[in-house]
């Protein structure tokens, strides 16, 4: 298609360069992707509903063919939950398919309202606001917030998601990146600034692709000694950790320490969106001056549903947080205990550190050709440059043989590509 726009056919160059090929230009840095061994393949799957983590796999010739998945973020499986389902199908017979406008001018629902309701009361704020995605919230609330605060310096621990530097780099404030988790350093870059600046620090809970977490009360009392807000992104939390679900805040009780907590509905709840809780005077402040939550067609009311319902599920039921926990260990074990290279994670994420993109992206070749089992590589620029890994994220379906047999086919595929493995611990 580009060939009939580009310099080289000149039908659509009449100013005449000759040096802006535009098909070149996108074929080089294709080309750049595949010698980086990150061009990026997406795996063409369908799940089973009811079977999960069971699904089938049409990649390649010979599809389809069954296969588990072990990459999945519907950690806990809600995207398959039959309150979830139901819940959906009601929403689609009752109300129709989408929410017909924005949440201003025809959008909104007294689903989006309960669901609000219910998102606040989950992690004891005032209010809530949702979102099409959590890369949506992150955006628009960190670019809006800093915006309206004059003069605002973001401090932004270095792992931090793409959607929460995008925020900030489309806030246009001042920046300072504090190492990962690192308080000295925070301190170091807080003190550094005028009493007088308006401060935010911004940072997650759960570090998803080493699945480590932060000290969030530590972070908070640098946050009141510098006259701090926090915000916090609890996207890899949100339903799996504390009592109800409310993540890592409620389960260390640090909740009410916390300006402004970011989650989605598109992981442990199962469906899609994203979402902020806060005070009623920030939620207003956002809802009234984020492009990105003014200007756009509200969720539809059939995902509304199916999130409320499993919010409401997970804050009753500990059953599936205390199952994937237990999935979770008993997965770092088997593979500890076979000499794999699992890295050093606190949560439910398991990862497998390989150090080079080419090879990660052979070993889950490999794996899902071979032996049915798909896990994505994980490259740059999602983890830094030499520590590519595959990322396991066993949940309550995930079986002991199912873990067995993954770990079997590891072990093979490791000594085949003359990968060592460890003494076995
Ligand atoms: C830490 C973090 N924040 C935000 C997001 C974006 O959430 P969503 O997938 O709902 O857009 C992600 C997505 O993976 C994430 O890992």
């Amino acid at each position: 298609m580009w060939a009939a726009y580009s310099a080289a056919d000149g039908r659509r160059n009449p100013a005449g360069s000759p040096h802006v090929n535009y098909d070149q230009i996108f074929d080089e840095a294709i080309g750049r992707l595949h010698a980086e061994g990150r061009y990026r393949v997406f795996i063409d799957i369908m799940r089973n509903k009811g079977a999960f983590p069971n699904a089938r796999c049409f990649h390649g010739h010979n599809g389809p063919k069954p296969i588990t998945v072990w990459c999945s973020n519907d950690y806990l499986a809600m995207g398959q939950h039959p309150k979830v389902i139901e819940a959906m199908e009601n929403a689609l017979h009752d109300v129709g398919a989408g929410s017909g406008g924005t949440r201003n001018i025809g959008g909104n629902t007294h689903l989006h309202v309960e669901l609000e309701h219910e998102l606040a009361d989950l992690h004891g704020k005032d209010g809530a606001l949702l979102f099409t995605s959590g890369y949506v919230s992150n955006d628009a609330t960190l670019s809006t917030l800093a915006k309206l605060l004059p003069g605002c310096v973001i401090f932004s621990d270095e792992l931090n998601h793409a959607s929460m530097i995008a925020g900030i780099r489309n806030s246009g404030c001042e920046k300072r990146v504090f190492r990962h988790n690192d308080l000295e350093h925070l301190e170091e870059l807080l003190a550094a600034e005028d009493v007088d600046t308006p401060k935010l620090i911004a940072f997650e809970s759960v570090y998803s692709m080493d699945g480590d977490v932060a000290p969030i009360h530590a972070i908070c009392d640098l946050a009141e000694k510098y006259n701090a807000l926090t915000y916090i992104d609890e996207v890899h939390a949100v339903g799996m950790y504390g009592a109800h679900g409310g993540g890592i805040s409620e389960r260390d009780e640090a909740a009410h320490r916390i300006d402004i907590i970011e989650g989605t509905l598109g992981k442990a709840f199962g469906v899609m969106g994203g979402y902020i809780a806060a005070d009623t005077r920030v939620i207003d402040c956002i809802r009234s001056y984020a492009p990105g939550f003014i200007f756009t067609t509200s969720l539809s009311p059939v995902l509304v549903a199916g999130v409320l319902a499993a919010v409401k599920h997970l804050k009753a039921s500990s059953e599936e947080r205390d199952a994937q926990q237990a999935a979770a260990a008993s997965l770092k074990e088997k593979m500890r205990t076979a000499g794999l290279p699992v890295m050093d994670s606190t949560t439910h994420i398991v990862p497998l550190m390989v150090g080079d993109p080419v090879r990660a992206k052979k070993i889950s070749d490999i794996l899902l050709a071979e032996y049915g089992v798909y896990v994505q590589p994980i490259n740059f620029p999602t983890v830094p440059r030499g520590t590519e890994r595959l990322r396991f994220t066993p949940g309550p379906a995930h079986t002991g043989e199912m873990m067995d047999d993954l770990v079997t086919a590891l072990v093979e595929v490791w000594d085949r590509m003359d990968m060592e493995l460890r003494e076995a611990a």
